[in-house]
């Protein structure tokens, strides 16, 4: 981020390099920075961080940064849901667009250190996991057990399907898949993410473990029950929290709750910290 308060909200000029379909009105935009030192510059990001994404003359939008600092390309995952993204989605490769950041705090990886770790993620709220886990892999010797639990909808909801690939195969880490509804091409569990905690061979030691959630509120609040009921302390599950943002500097006031400002003392928050700022679960 340029320190010149006059270039504060200047946005660098990104070009779109492929687009990759992984669900319904969701894809994966690959791009990166005309500026090579911008490129290299940005590529200093913390898993859990986001960035703006500028559409000339439409306007900006927030967006996690599904890569892992340690991968060589930048991309985002963006679901259509209005003006901004919508732009995004008609954009071909080659056009160009805007970026700024990274903003946010991100997830602390290297405070986890020692610690087994747990993902449980539904739907889209894979997107923001996505970093982490890359990460934790690419580090894979700094931390304990590593288990990821994924649960969309259907399995045409399953995102990031080449990684749930490498995933389940990886040796060092646990992945477990569901969906809520079968069709006849899963052959895998079926249920609620929840249910996978119920699985043979798992077993999650609630005071070595920090858990990372992320997904729909309501696949959040049963997850937390969960783990809750498990022994897990509010202050070992970590997630992200999403407000509409502005500026995403800390400046407009636009994304606040309570006291913290979710563009700069966010988006990663431990459960503990969501609950004093009254966040309604
Ligand atoms: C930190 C952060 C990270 C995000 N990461 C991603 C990501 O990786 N991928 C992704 O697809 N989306 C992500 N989002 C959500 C994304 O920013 C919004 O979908 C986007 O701003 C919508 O812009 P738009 O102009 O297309 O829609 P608009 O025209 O602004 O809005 C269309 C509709 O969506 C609703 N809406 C807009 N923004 C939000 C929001 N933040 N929460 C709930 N409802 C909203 C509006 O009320 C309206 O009904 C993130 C949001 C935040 C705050
Ligand atoms: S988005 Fe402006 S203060 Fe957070």
């Amino acid at each position: 981020m340029s320190s010149r308060p006059d270039q504060l909200y200047l946005p660098k000029l990104a070009v779109l390099d492929r687009v990759v379909d992984e669900i319904a009105e969701v894809r994966t935009f690959y791009w990166h920075f005309e500026d090579p030192a911008e490129q290299a510059a940005f590529k200093r990001f913390k898993p859990g961080q986001f960035a703006q994404v500028s559409l000339f003359g439409i306007g900006e939008f927030p967006a996690s940064l599904p890569p892992s600092p340690t991968e060589d390309e930048t991309f985002f995952t963006i679901r259509t849901v209005g003006s901004c993204t919508s732009a995004l989605h008609a954009l071909k490769p080659g056009d160009q667009f805007g970026v700024r950041g990274p903003y946010g705090n991100g997830f602390p990886m290297d405070a986890y250190a020692g610690r087994d770790l747990v993902f449980v993620a539904g739907g889209i709220g894979l997107i923001p996991l996505r970093s982490c886990i890359i990460y934790a892999m690419a580090h894979r010797e700094q931390y304990g057990r590593i288990q990821i639990f994924y649960g969309a909808k259907s399995p045409t909801e399953l995102m990031y399907l080449s990684d749930l690939k490498q995933w389940e195969k990886a040796a060092g880490i646990e992945c477990h898949l569901t969906v809520d509804r079968a069709d006849p091409s899963w052959q895998g569990h079926t249920g609620v993410v929840g249910s996978l905690f119920k699985q043979d061979g798992v077993n999650l030691d609630p005071a070595k473990t920090t858990a990372f959630v992320c997904g729909p509120p309501i696949m959040f609040r049963f997850v937390i029950q969960d783990l809750k009921g498990m022994g897990f302390e509010d202050h070992n599950i970590v997630s992200t929290l999403e407000r509409y943002m502005k500026c995403g500097v800390g400046k407009c006031g636009h994304c606040c709750i309570g006291v913290a400002y979710v563009c700069v003392d966010g988006p990663v928050f431990t459960f503990e910290q969501i609950r004093k700022l009254g966040e309604e679960i």
